[in-house]
């Protein structure tokens, strides 16, 4: 039987040639902004982008730095490359489970993950290895939809959670701060940006 994760790999490849357009109004509306935001924080020289999906943030890369991302969908990260190669932009795209990283502990200056923890099978491990990888002073930034705090829309997200799931393989009712804040991190801090179901995380080691 196949696992949370090839289930969760499967749905993404069966995805990733409509994911830019599915996204496509909510990316104009809102998206864009949030992830400008997010990766104005980002520093190298070393970076880090898991869960790279088609490549949505390459505009935002910071000139100068030494970028690896990593993904564990290959369709996924076909699209990413395709718009990789159209763009010239420079990153190195490796296929990859974020709860199971090939990097050694204290490679990162920032790793950084936009929309994914949503959609992690197991979130908790996943982060566990974001803090790993991450150096000593170095920071995990994170932009993350996650379960309201009001208690109607809570169980409005809890019931639309197995369609929304199905249809574009994330969990609506994560509580990805609370997940981070399980981690040894000095200082976890939520950005200026940040909502009640958008948060805009800074993680210090
Ligand atoms: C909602 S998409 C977001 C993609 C991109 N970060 C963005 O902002 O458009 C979630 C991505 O996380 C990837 N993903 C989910 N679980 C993963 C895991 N365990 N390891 C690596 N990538 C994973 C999926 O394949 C997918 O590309």
């Amino acid at each position: 039987m196949a696992t949370d994760s090839e289930k969760t790999r499967r749905r993404y490849d069966r995805i990733a040639p409509f994911f830019d357009g599915l996204e496509g109004v909510l990316e104009g509306l809102f998206f864009s902004r949030w992830r400008k935001n997010l990766w104005s924080q980002a520093r190298g020289p070393d970076i880090l982008e898991v869960g790279v999906g088609t490549g949505k943030n390459f505009p935002l890369y910071p000139e100068n730095v030494r970028i690896t991302a990593i993904d564990f969908s290959p369709k996924m990260l076909e699209q990413a490359r395709k718009k990789r190669d159209r763009r010239s932009i420079e990153v190195d795209l490796e296929q990859m489970d974020v709860e199971s990283l090939c990097y050694a502990d204290n490679s990162f200056d920032t790793v950084i993950a936009t929309f994914v923890f949503c959609s992690v099978p197991k979130p908790k491990k996943g982060l566990q290895e974001l803090y790993r990888v991450c150096k000593p002073g170095g920071q995990v930034l994170l932009l993350e939809h996650v379960l309201s705090s009001n208690k109607i829309m809570a169980a409005l997200m809890k019931l639309m959670k197995p369609l929304v799931q199905s249809l574009f393989g994330a969990d609506i009712t994560r509580q990805t701060v609370k997940n981070v804040q399980a981690c040894p991190f000095q200082k976890v801090q939520q950005l200026p940006g940040s909502s009640d179901m958008i948060k805009l995380i800074r993680a210090v080691k």
